[in-house]
């Protein structure tokens, strides 16, 4: 589909997406808008219209609510539209030709509930627990090659990367010796400041990588998630759907848990009290994950959806076919919902946010990202009780050209 979440990045508002002093905090243009309402119009760059979920309940609805669709095959949001043009109101259901893609997180129900089935499916509980223990082994190791190779590193290729990748890698059955390539496209894909035809040559690359590795499935069958999906679907997939459902895995499994342990470790070396805490009970260290998780909200504003009729929500009026942009860092520090929001505390008694989403679509990797940040960051801390920045924190580069915000290398020093 032509919309990606990179084509809404470049309609927002530079001061919505770019944070400001503090890298932890949402975008200042964000939080300037606190004043302004739970739902509030949100002029896009491109002259289309929108409207801009701030309040925790509000966004928690939209995500519950199948008026509002995730479908951009059917419903043309804001980022196809020329200046001035207005979205016409959603087509008949039923108008539409069957999607025969396997793009499932850009479908409705019931297309996205049979292939979303097919893949909790095979997220059985022996494979979670087999990955929990590799995933052990591959911190360890990691940890282990830093402090050989002397007493500093840049975490994120050193640790956050590669943790993450070769897990899902592993879980794929994908071989880890073809992971650079994969890695590289990935990332020159999802990149804002690479051309157009820049990001077309590695997406084009990184679709035929998957195309082999389903055929290799298809005729070589192994103990993994991707030839489960090729041999046990009934009615069968086509490789075309195994190619795009693994594409989806793969973008959604790889950056954002990397980003979570890179921008997590930021955020825990710049509160010591909080970091310190954790070091004297590391029975906090689930808590630690999820507040993490709240307070740095490292998807901005990729989560959107379309109304597909009219609806009023939060007690505005949103008429169909409008684009409904999530603002997830902000929903996350609702003063309604905690207290002190801003605060990073790690014993804050246990409450919902919406970093994993809600409804029908919230994150099907989560259970895994919660195993690889708990054992990602206790390995860590652990095994480095003297690790702190190299540099100081201003000059940690920001991914603010980024749809997934974090940093692109962490220097940290354990001497
Ligand atoms: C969906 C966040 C890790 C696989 C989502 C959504 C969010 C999210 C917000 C909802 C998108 C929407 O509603 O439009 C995160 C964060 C992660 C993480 C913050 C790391 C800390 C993972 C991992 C995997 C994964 C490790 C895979 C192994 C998926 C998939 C979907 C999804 C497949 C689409 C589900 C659907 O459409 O039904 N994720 N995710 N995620 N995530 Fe994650």
């Amino acid at each position: 589909p032509a919309e990606s979440p990179t084509a809404m990045r470049r309609v927002l508002p530079e001061d919505m997406v770019e944070r400001g002093r503090c890298p932890f905090d949402p975008p200042p243009g964000l939080a300037a808008r606190r004043g302004a309402g739970a739902v509030q119009p949100l002029p896009l760059l491109n002259g289309a219209r929108s409207w801009l979920v701030t309040g925790f309940d509000e966004a928690r609805s939209v995500l519950a609510d199948q008026r509002f669709s995730s479908d951009r095959m059917r419903y043309r949001d804001a980022t196809q539209l020329q200046p001035g043009e207005v979205a016409e109101a959603a087509p008949p259901t039923g108008a539409a030709q069957p999607r025969e893609d396997g793009m499932f997180v850009f479908m409705d129900p019931p297309e996205h509930t049979r292939l979303r089935r097919l893949l909790t499916g095979q997220f059985t509980v022996r494979r979670m627990k087999a990955l929990e223990s590799r995933i052990t082994e591959i911190a360890v190791e990691h940890v282990e090659a830093m402090r050989a190779a002397g007493t500093e590193a840049d975490l994120v290729p050193a640790y956050a990367l590669p943790l993450p990748s070769l897990v899902i890698c592993e879980m794929l059955g994908v071989d880890y010796a073809d992971r650079a390539e994969f890695q590289e496209n990935t990332a020159t894909s999802l990149n804002v400041t690479s051309s157009d035809e820049e990001r077309a040559i590695a997406g084009a690359a990184l679709y035929e990588f998957i195309q082999r590795l389903v055929a290799d499935k298809r005729a070589h069958p192994a103990d993994d998630m991707l030839s489960g999906l090729v041999h046990d679907a009934d009615p069968p997939l086509t490789d075309a759907q195994v190619v795009d459902m693994a594409l989806v895995l793969l973008g959604a499994g790889h950056e954002t848990t990397a980003n979570m342990l890179g921008l997590g470790t930021f955020a825990l070396l710049e509160n010591p009290d909080q970091l310190a805490a954790l070091r004297a009970d590391p029975g906090l260290i689930d808590a630690a994950v999820e507040e993490l998780l709240r307070y740095l909200s490292i998807i901005q504003l990729g989560v959107t959806r379309v109304a597909t009729e009219d609806v009023t929500l939060g007690g505005v009026d949103i008429p169909a076919g409008s684009t409904v942009v999530l603002a997830t860092p902000e929903a996350n520090r609702d003063p309604r919902s905690w207290a002190e929001p801003d605060r990073l505390d790690l014993r804050r008694a246990r409450t919902p946010h919406l970093a994993f989403g809600h409804g029908v679509h919230q994150c099907l990797g989560q259970q895994l990202a919660r195993i690889e940040m708990r054992v990602g960051f206790a390995e860590l801390f652990g095994r480095l009780p003297g690790l702190r920045l190299a540099v100081p924190a201003e000059e940690v580069p920001l991914r603010n050209d980024m749809l997934i915000f974090g940093v692109h290398s962490l220097p940290v020093t354990w001497a």
